[in-house]
């Protein structure tokens, strides 16, 4: 099977690395658009007509009988048009695990750390209000700008990103807040920082496990029962900090072919 991934960077690679954890059979192509990231500050039009080329892309190019949306603002962007427009494509995105924190929760103080993008899209808010609808839930929702640059960069410990989420995060410390929704596929990456801050018993809620988890499902509907190693090839449109793949990927025993490309 052949799957194709996509992120405005590296974020997206912390999906891969939970469908690498229980999945086989696949070739992945992850498109890591750093030329265009970050997606979060672009308007919803924009992040669209992105997502579109990139799926081309993978069709054209790559032959893809699956499609991975690997981020959250693309998600909210796109993922009803990918759907209507590539029928003959299963096709995943990635959402806020709110469901999965509210039944978590024992403080009801919850927040949700996003893009901007993602907050002000449409999808999110409905997903807000069906699910907390005569709940007795506090959330704090925040828009961490600059955060997912800062990833980008490689800076996941140096003191600019601690001070960073330091100013998030204390005044949800101080309210209360057991559980933290991460809306972007980007924040798992600086999660140690997190627990450094909130406590280790906070709860960190990340979506990589429930796709790989959907993948399973819809590809074995499709008759994928293939058991070879995985694949994993990643392209990027711009620069790419290549110690950051390293990072991630520092148990995955197979070679992971990284490649610039255009699109
Ligand atoms: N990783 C992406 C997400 O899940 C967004 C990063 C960006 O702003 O480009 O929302």
């Amino acid at each position: 099977m052949k799957i194709g991934v996509f992120d405005s960077g590296l974020g997206g690679l912390t999906v891969v690395k939970a469908i690498s954890e229980k999945f086989k059979g696949a070739d992945i192509f992850y498109i890591a658009d750093t030329q265009y990231a970050p997606y979060g500050d672009k308007t919803q039009n924009e992040i669209k007509q992105r997502c579109v080329q990139i799926t081309e892309f993978l069709i054209n190019k790559h032959n893809i009988e699956a499609l991975i949306v690997a981020c959250n603002t693309a998600t909210s962007a796109a993922i009803k048009y990918l759907r209507q427009t590539y029928k003959e494509l299963i096709v995943i995105g990635t959402e806020p695990g709110i469901k999965p924190a509210l039944s978590l929760t024992k403080s009801s103080h919850v927040a949700v750390l996003a893009t901007k993008a993602t907050l002000k899209g449409e999808k999110y808010q409905q997903l807000v209000k069906q699910l907390s609808e005569g709940k007795n839930i506090t959330l704090y929702e925040k828009a961490c700008v600059g955060l997912v640059e800062q990833i980008e960069k490689g800076e996941i410990n140096s003191e600019q990103t601690y001070n960073m989420l330091n100013n998030w995060l204390l005044p949800m410390k101080k309210n209360g807040v057991d559980t933290i929704v991460l809306g972007c596929t980007h924040y798992p990456l600086v999660s140690e920082i997190i627990k450094d801050i909130m406590g280790n018993e906070i709860n960190l809620i990340e979506t990589g496990e429930a796709i790989a988890n959907r993948l399973i499902y819809l590809s074995s509907l499709k008759g994928h029962n293939d058991i070879k190693p995985l694949k994993i090839s990643i392209c990027h449109t711009g620069d790419i900090n290549k110690n950051m793949i390293n990072k991630i990927f520092k148990n995955y025993k197979n070679k992971i072919e990284i490649r610039k490309c255009k699109i």
